[in-house]
């Protein structure tokens, strides 16, 4: 761990919080460029995602998950928008779950994720195929116990979109499944957005990933607000619905949507840190440390309509 770049990272955070606790909402969304990630340079630094400081956030994703769904078998997970695999198949080994599906409208996505399932022997267990998140046909009603949707959200042109996304992904769901949507938060400024372009992006451009970069500005100015995504669940849903949305580090949201009869969303034990710690590189040590605390601190508020 270098001390240097640790320490000054911790400044930037303090910064940040002192700006965005006397920032209001300014910042303008500008829609995604290129909605369905097709280009050679970005799918293949996409690809090396695992490699950078989005392992943590993964991380994280990981640890509600666990939370909400607990030791309970998945028999049949849905990865929604799952471009180059390696979240789909993080998730999948992670939670043990015995068959996974990857979905995206990109073919080189679909194919270096097919690549990597061959990679790490999981050909049989996760699949990727070709389809479109807001029509899903060629899946039947009740077939999953879970449905992710990660850094999916960002690339639609409105909520109504995600919206009807999430009704496809409730239909897909077994009554007592449950569904879990991870995306970033447009900042309130554009300052706040290059502060911290600034100390998460740096991780990209030291190793070269300009072009995952370029995809991580983007999405950061293409994301909704938190008032702007809440407004994305389904109407008279069957499921309750839950926003979280992180104290101190407001980076990342998640909707969760579960059985209505559930009385609680985060019912299981989260992920000990010494068990995060040997599932991501360690240099990102401290980021999971900074995201863990913003998320210790949330607010889970349902919002089923
Ligand atoms: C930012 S990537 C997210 C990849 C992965 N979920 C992750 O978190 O690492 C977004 C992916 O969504 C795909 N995508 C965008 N719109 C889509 C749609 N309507 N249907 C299916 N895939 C879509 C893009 O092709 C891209 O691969």
């Amino acid at each position: 761990m270098n001390i240097v770049s640790e320490v000054l990272k911790g400044f930037y955070v303090i910064k940040y919080l002192c700006k965005n606790s006397f920032s209001k909402q300014e910042l303008v969304r500008v829609p995604e460029p290129n909605t369905i990630t097709t280009s050679e340079e970005d799918v293949r630094e996409y690809s090396k995602v695992m490699n950078t400081n989005m392992s943590s956030i993964y991380a994280m994703l990981l640890n509600v998950a666990k939370q909400v769904k607990g030791d309970k078998q998945i028999d049949h997970c849905l990865d929604l928008c799952s471009g180059p695999g390696r979240l789909t198949v993080f998730l999948h080994q992670q939670l043990h779950m015995k068959k996974t599906t990857g979905v995206d409208l990109s073919d080189r996505m679909i194919d270096i994720a097919n690549s990597h399932a061959e990679e790490v022997n999981e050909q049989d267990n996760v699949t990727f195929c070709k389809s479109n998140i807001m029509d899903l046909k060629d899946f039947e009603n009740d077939s999953f116990d879970l449905v992710t949707f990660a850094d999916g959200a960002h690339h639609l042109d409105t909520i109504k979109d995600v919206r009807r996304v999430l009704e496809e992904a409730q239909r897909v769901c077994r009554p007592d499944g449950a569904i879990v949507l991870l995306d970033p938060i447009r900042q309130k400024t554009k300052s706040l957005t290059e502060l911290y372009l600034k100390v998460s992006g740096k991780d990209y451009l030291d190793q070269g990933l300009n072009h995952f970069y370029e995809q991580f500005r983007d999405s950061m100015y293409a994301a909704w607000t938190t008032s702007e995504l809440k407004e994305s669940i389904p109407e008279n849903s069957d499921n309750r619905w839950f926003h979280i949305v992180p104290n101190g580090l407001k980076l990342f949201q998640l909707v969760i949507g579960v059985p209505r009869e559930q009385a609680e969303l985060l019912t299981h034990a989260p992920i000990s840190a010494s068990e995060i710690k040997k599932i991501i590189p360690e240099k990102y040590h401290m980021d999971y440390m900074f995201l863990n605390l913003s998320f210790k601190g949330a607010k889970v508020i349902e919002i089923s309509k």
